[in-house]
């Protein structure tokens, strides 16, 4: 292309007497990317061209030829004929060039009332709030599976930890349930941050709004907006809302890494807890005995991108004086990658929960180790009125003792226990035993079997 097509090529080039050079074309294009808002520009133009029609600003015909040319180009676009190109700037100039050359004098007044600026938040938002919309599908088909998975294992007993040192024992519908409950916070705060989303820029041009009488609160009912952006200089220069959506994104992502942390360790024999389904595994070239969890390393490694992206928006915004700079053009990428991990992320590990197999007896011998029931004994002898304080003495005394044994605290005799304190009963033995202690914890949020299972029902409806 001469350097006279180029210059003649860009919508704005009236005032220019040289050509953008090679390397600013391509250093400022960004349709490679945000050709992927194509839809969603599509279907504004068309909401803000009726409007330009009802409000008058623009005549019956007109509105026809843009409507019509308009559909073509979406029905390029979704056939993959659309000729996308780097010359013509991003996803706004190409399609406002498609339907100039496809309608005519029609096309080249769609732009009237508006401005790139606006489009381009405009299309942004709409985009996301699909993305949010798919997102939450995702989270709840993974809550499903999540419930599914605690029900079966409503009664299964496994070492609860903290410090990664057995604590106290917990069934594992119960651990299950804690990823329910981020999950369940995780959706919450998208449903939330899509009503920040789902506001329409449109209308502020440039920055200032139009001299045109435009009707921007039709234009937001068109496109299912709750309401219309209130200021036009904050309408062209928030991206407050597509870096809400990363750190909701990043919290998710950190919830499902942990998870996969926990499933990568269970996997190793030394724990031994579950098995990942082969389908979901990978093996090594070079050893031929390998069964390696890539799915949830790979979710865990992918927390880190969406982390960088969050802090990439942050800093793109954090010096912009009011009100749009070029800089935004920068918020793409980030969040369309954030997007697509999240959502990614979510559906493989949807799709894996249910192929996981549990090996209970590991779970219940692990369980069994580090004296988890150390607890139970103190809490029954403050119920035969021993001081919290001796009590917990007293059965770390004993735990000392078993250890010397190399026994666990529940293998000892109660006369042996009774040399700690006079309190002990015969019936201690049972608050020793893992089921003893399970069974116990029937308060709301409390790990027994019982209150497990009304744990799941409530979950169930929540979500239903
Ligand atoms: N591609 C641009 C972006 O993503 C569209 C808006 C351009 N506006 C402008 N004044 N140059 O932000």
């Amino acid at each position: 292309m001469s350097a006279n097509d180029r210059i003649k090529n860009q919508p704005w080039s009236g005032r220019f007497s040289e050509p953008a050079t090679e390397l600013t074309q391509r250093f400022t294009a960004s349709v490679a990317f945000d050709r992927r808002l194509a839809e969603f520009d599509v279907e504004a133009s068309a909401a803000h061209a009726r409007m330009l029609h009802a409000t008058g600003i623009i005549g019956k015909s007109d509105l026809a030829a843009i409507e019509k040319g308009l559909g073509q180009v979406r029905g390029e676009i979704r056939d993959g004929r659309f000729e996308w190109s780097a010359a013509h700037e991003d996803v706004h100039f190409n399609i406002e060039r498609r339907l100039t050359e496809i309608a005519g004098e029609p096309g080249k007044r769609l732009h009237t009332a508006r401005s790139r600026n606006d489009q381009v938040a405009t299309d942004v938002r709409l985009y996301l709030r699909a993305a949010i919309d798919q997102a939450l599908g995702h989270i709840k088909a993974l809550q499903r599976a999540l419930l599914d998975l605690a029900e079966e294992h409503a009664e299964t007993v496994m070492p609860g930890y903290t410090h990664l040192q057995v604590a106290q024992p917990v069934t594992f519908g119960h651990h299950l349930l804690a990823y329910f409950e981020m999950l369940a916070r995780d959706a919450q705060r998208l449903a939330d941050c899509r009503k920040r989303v789902n506001r329409l820029p449109l209308g502020a041009a440039a920055l200032a709004g139009t001299s045109f009488p435009i009707d921007r609160l039709m234009v937001a009912k068109e496109l299912g907006f709750e309401g219309v952006c209130e200021n036009s200089i904050d309408a062209v220069s928030d991206r407050d809302f597509a870096i809400e959506f990363c750190g909701c994104a990043a919290l998710a992502m950190m919830h499902l890494s942990r998870f996969c942390e926990e499933l990568i360790l269970w996997m190793n024999p030394r724990f031994g807890f579950v098995t990942l389904a082969d389908r979901f595994c990978t093996g090594s070239s070079i050893m031929p005995q390998k069964k390696n969890p890539d799915v949830a390393e790979l979710i865990r490694g992918k927390t880190g991108r969406v982390n960088g992206h969050l802090v990439a928006l942050l800093t793109v915004m954090k010096a912009q004086p009011l009100a749009y700079n070029r800089d935004n053009q920068e918020d793409k990428e980030p969040l369309f990658d954030t997007v697509d991990t999240l959502t990614m992320s979510l559906a493989v590990f949807g799709e894996m929960l249910p192929g996981i197999e549990v090996d209970r007896n590991a779970m219940a011998s692990a369980a069994r180790q580090g004296h988890p029931t150390a607890t139970d004994l103190a809490e029954y002898l403050v119920r035969k009125g021993v001081a919290f304080r001796e009590a917990h003495e007293a059965v770390a005394q004993a735990v000392r003792y078993a250890e010397s044994r190399g026994c666990g605290l529940a293998d000892l005799k109660v006369s042996e226990l009774q040399r700690f304190s006079p309190a002990i009963g015969k019936d201690a033995l049972a608050v020793l035993t893992l089921e003893g202690s399970l069974k116990s914890r029937t308060h709301i949020g409390g790990t027994a079997p019982v209150r497990v299972k009304a744990a799941i029902a409530k979950a169930r409806k929540l979500i239903a």
